[in-house]
């Protein structure tokens, strides 16, 4: 006999119609189980393929009982009986159990770290490796597991080839210093006065983890004309936010032929898709979010589709800041980077929605961003949401070779950047591209607020130990 998918048994009612009174065996982890005083006991098993649980009856005359009436929370087991109709609450159909067999039985019951009902997501951080049995981390898990294959098929869909761009790096693409080095260098027996030689190192050059597939997608992209990344990016910095990890994913689509209007297009077809794609097929999961994490969630989701995203330059956003009378934190001048309380401001008080900001002052933007005509901004965009602030961070690229040059000016990096440089030298033409951080999506879309719980291995400054 075939072991079925929980999903399948619980949700799909024209399988449970054709297949009722027959027998069928499923496998999975007991999520609860209760005892009646008539002699039978409920016990509830999930195997991860829904958020729902199948209800399994088993009667006190199965030769096993002694041995199932110990069960506990988390034990693994795998049951057959008849599907019938369920006479309970809360499911259409159920399984008579003929045959429970324990597989892995849980050592000290007492002890086992998420035994309780209920937990704290701080606790739940802390144990990465069993949170993911909870209601709550199963939900987010499937998700971001549909929401990675959406991503994959919008592209594919609109022509665009995914290109794998490279972990390791000698380039600092956003040139922010956030770098993790990458060496096979002994560096407990090293002085900390010599001079490391990267010559003798691994890679005979100083390496790192790439913060960005960016400058190698763009390679693809001035020969393949739409690409896209998607993969795991690191960045050193020591911000212990809700909104930060060390490692995070991201989707980093270019385009080529194309400005920044082509790119903000792109952003918001691409941000649309992925969240009818969630209205339409997670809505058990996203139910679930609606109802333990924010009322609101998917309302706020269906808002997303009722109108072409608002757009506005930086200038523009800085004065709407300052004519606000908030009290911020963190002053607001002309020239400043705006940082998440003004962002949050003004996609969630100004334009209460997605909000795309334009046109970002030269000098705190990456080298690689186009210099507008009036020589004081790039071709910038960031796509701000409710709730976190920027999720989408591009730009239209710099192609005029002298206009490149004249940014980047530090001779070491212009010389390391010489294939860069080649791309404008043969057959250069107007691109763009922007990185959609896929853990700040992923909050996002289930309103779970702080993105450690948004990735399955959370590494974050001092913690990287499971
Ligand atoms: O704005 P960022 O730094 O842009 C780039 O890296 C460009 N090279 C992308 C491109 O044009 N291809 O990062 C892009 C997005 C941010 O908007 C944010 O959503 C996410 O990546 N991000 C982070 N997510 C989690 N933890 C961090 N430390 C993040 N830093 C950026
Ligand atoms: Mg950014």
């Amino acid at each position: 006999m075939k072991t079925l998918e929980i999903k399948k048994v619980v949700t799909d009612q024209t399988w449970q119609a054709d297949h009722l009174n027959e027998h069928i065996r499923v496998t999975g982890w007991v999520r609860s189980i209760r005892h009646s005083k008539a002699g039978i006991s409920f016990i509830a098993i999930n195997d991860g393929s829904s958020l729902l649980s199948v209800q399994v009856v088993v009667p006190e005359a199965l030769d096993n009982y002694c041995e199932i009436e110990k069960i506990t929370t988390g034990v693994s087991i795998t049951a057959s009986g008849l599907l019938v109709e369920s006479m309970g609450k809360g499911q259409d159909v159920e399984i008579q159990a003929k045959k429970v067999k324990i597989l892995g039985a849980i050592e000290e019951p007492e002890n086992y770290p998420i035994a309780k009902k209920r937990h704290t997501f701080e606790y739940l951080r802390g144990l990465p490796h069993l949170r993911i049995r909870t209601n709550t981390f199963g939900a987010i898990a499937r998700i971001r597991s549909s929401v990675a294959n959406k991503i994959h098929n919008y592209f594919f869909e609109n022509g665009f080839h995914w290109v794998s761009t490279p972990i390791i790096t000698s380039s600092d693409c956003e040139g922010a210093g956030e770098l993790f080095k990458v060496s096979t260098l002994d560096y407990a027996q090293k002085k900390s006065t010599t001079k490391t030689d990267y010559a003798d190192d691994f890679f005979a050059r100083e390496t790192f983890l790439t913060v960005s597939g960016q400058l190698n997608a763009e390679a693809y992209c001035l020969a393949m004309s739409k690409v896209y990344t998607f993969g795991p990016t690191f960045r050193a910095e020591n911000s212990n936010t809700s909104r930060h990890l060390a490692e995070f994913w991201m989707v980093e689509p270019e385009i080529a032929f194309a400005d920044l209007e082509d790119n903000a297009t792109l952003a918001e077809s691409l941000l649309k898709a992925i969240i009818g794609h969630v209205l339409e097929y997670c809505q058990e999961d996203l139910n679930f979010f609606t109802r333990q994490i924010d009322k609101s969630l998917e309302e706020k989701l269906m808002r997303v589709f009722d109108k072409k995203f608002e757009k506005i330059s930086y200038t523009h956003a800085i004065e709407i800041l300052k004519k606000s009378k908030r009290n911020f934190q963190f002053p607001v001048e002309w020239g400043l980077d705006l940082q998440s309380e003004h962002e949050r401001f003004l996609t969630e008080d100004y334009a209460k929605g997605p909000l795309i900001v334009s046109d970002y002052p030269k000098d705190i933007k990456a080298f690689y961003m186009r210099l507008n005509d009036d020589g004081k901004t790039v071709s910038a965009m960031d796509v701000l949401v409710p709730g976190i602030g920027e999720i989408i961070g591009g730009s239209q690229r710099e192609e005029r070779l002298h206009v490149l040059d004249s940014r980047i000016q530090n001779q070491k990096i212009l010389s390391e950047l010489s294939w860069y440089r080649d791309l404008r030298k043969y057959g250069t033409v107007p691109h763009a591209g922007f990185g959609l951080g896929f853990e700040r999506l992923i909050s996002y879309i289930t309103g779970m607020e702080n993105i450690r719980d948004c990735i399955p291995f959370p590494r974050t400054p001092g913690n990287a130990k499971i």
